[in-house]
C-alpha cells in the first residue's frame, strides 16, 4: 500500500493527506463526545477511524462490543507502546470484552524471534505492564497466535480458510510484493481481527497504529467475502522517539526510547543527552525569540502521555514559547514526570505479578 509497510515502520509526515488518500475517516468528530477518554485520546494522537459510529453506538446504548488488539512481542516494553494500551484498557472500563494477543507466530516469521523466546517477552514485558497499567484480567482473553485462543480449532481454521477469499492480485495490491511468511502472518491476523465474532461479538474495534492499515482493509475484504461482520478500526500515529518529532520509538535503539525498566539516572541521562529540542542555540538567542514547543520531544511527550492537566500544558506551551521556560528547565519537569510514573509503576507491577500467575499461559 502507497508509503504504508506494517513491517518496516517509517514515520508519517503528513496524516491528513495519508487518510484522504488512502480512505480512512477523521476521529475528530468523536474526541469531544467520548468522555473520560486517555490523554492519547483527548489529545489527538487517535487520527482515523473505520466504522467507529457502530462502536460509539454500542457505548451510547450499552450494547455488546468487543477489543481486539496485538502486539508483536519484539523487544522491552517502551512508552511507544502506550496508546494502544491506554484505549484498550479505557474501553474494557467502559464494558467491553478484551481480546489482546501477542504475535508470537509473526515474531518468529518475520524477525526470526524464537517462539519460546516471543513468548517469555510477551508474558514478562507486555502482560505484566499491562496489568500493572490497569488492565483487569475479568473480562480479558489473552492469547498467544501459536496456541490460539480458546476456540483454538476454528481460529486456526479461519486463518487457513481466509486464503479462499483473496487473491495473488489483491494481495500486492494491498501490501506490495511479500514473502510466504508475511503472507501468512497477514492471514493469522485476519483471524485475530474476526476471531471474537466466532465467540458471538459482531462488533468489535481494533485500535492499531497507522502502520497496521493494510491488514484492517484486507480483514474487513476478507470478513466481507465471509459473511462476517465489518471489524471497525482506530488509527493512532506513533508517540515521536527522542530524536526528533519525525523519529519512532525502536526497540532496536535504545536511545530512541525510554524503556519501563529504565532507572531514574537513565531516564535523567536519556532524556538530558537525547531528547530533541525545540530551543535556540544559545540562551540568549533563547529568551529573545523563544523556542518551538511544538517540534520539542519533552513537550510532545508531556502532552501526549504525561501532563493530564490541559491549563498547565497550556502555560508550558506558553512560556517555551515566549522563551521564559528554557529548554533545561522543560526536560527537568519531563524527567520528573516519567520518574514519578516509574516509581508508581514499578510497584503496581511487583503487585500485578500474582496477578500474572492466575493466566497460566504456556
Ligand atoms: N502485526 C501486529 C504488530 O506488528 C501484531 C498483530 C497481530 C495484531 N495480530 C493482530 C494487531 C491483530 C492488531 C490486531 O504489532
Amino acid at each position: 500500500m502507497k508509503g504504508i509497510d506494517p513491517w518496516d515502520v517509517k514515520e508519517v509526515k503528513d496524516y491528513n493527506e495519508l487518510m484522504k488518500t488512502l480512505g480512512v475517516d477523521s476521529f475528530s468528530n468523536y474526541i469531544k463526545k467520548l468522555k473520560d477518554a486517555p490523554i492519547e485520546i483527548r489529545r489527538g494522537l487517535v487520527l482515523g477511524h473505520k466504522d467507529f459510529s457502530k462502536i460509539y453506538e454500542s457505548i451510547a446504548k450499552k450494547k455488546k462490543f468487543a477489543i481486539l488488539t496485538g502486539l508483536m512481542p519484539s523487544g522491552t516494553f517502551h512508552f511507544g507502546h502506550m496508546s494502544v494500551i491506554s484505549q484498550v484498557i479505557y474501553y474494557q472500563k467502559l464494558g467491553a470484552k478484551i481480546y489482546l494477543l501477542a504475535a508470537d507466530l509473526e515474531a518468529e516469521l518475520v524477525r526470526n524471534i524464537k517462539e519460546k523466546d516471543a513468548k517469555k517477552i510477551a508474558l514478562e514485558e507486555y502482560l505484566l505492564n499491562y496489568l500493572a497499567l490497569g488492565l483487569k484480567s475479568k473480562n480479558l482473553e489473552f492469547y498467544f497466535q501459536t496456541t490460539g485462543p480458546k476456540k483454538f480449532k476454528e481460529y486456526s481454521n479461519l486463518s487457513k480458510l481466509a486464503s479462499a477469499k483473496t487473491t495473488f492480485n489483491e494481495v500486492k495490491a494491498i501490501y506490495g510484493e511479500i514473502t510466504p511468511q508475511k503472507l501468512i502472518s497477514s492471514l493469522t491476523q485476519a483471524a485475530d481481527i474476526i476471531y471474537p465474532q466466532l465467540e458471538g461479538i459482531s462488533t468489535t474495534l481494533t485500535p492499531v497504529g497507522f502502520d497496521q492499515l493494510p491488514h484492517a482493509n484486507f480483514s474487513r475484504d476478507i470478513a466481507s467475502r465471509m459473511n462476517f461482520s465489518l471489524p471497525c478500526f482506530t488509527f493512532h500515529k506513533l508517540i515521536p522517539g527522542l530524536q526528533g518529532p519525525n523519529t519512532k520509538m525502536s526497540s532496536s535503539k535504545p536511545e530512541s526510547y525510554i524503556s519501563f525498566d529504565d532507572s531514574e539516572k537513565e531516564v535523567e541521562r536519556k532524556i538530558k543527552k537525547y531528547a530533541f529540542s525545540g530551543g535556540k542555540a544559545t540562551l540568549a538567542e533563547h529568551k529573545k525569540h523563544g523556542g518551538n514547543p511544538d517540534i520539542d520531544i519533552s513537550f510532545l511527550w508531556l502532552k501526549y502521555l504525561f501532563e493530564d492537566n490541559d491549563k498547565k500544558l497550556n502555560e508550558i506551551h506558553a512560556d517555551y514559547k515566549s522563551g521564559s521556560l528554557l529548554t533545561g528547565e522543560l526536560k527537568e519537569i519531563l524527567i520528573e514526570k516519567i520518574n514519578a510514573f516509574l516509581n508508581q509503576h514499578r510497584r503496581n507491577r511487583e503487585k500485578s505479578r500474582k496477578e500474572l500467575n492466575k493466566f497460566n499461559l504456556q
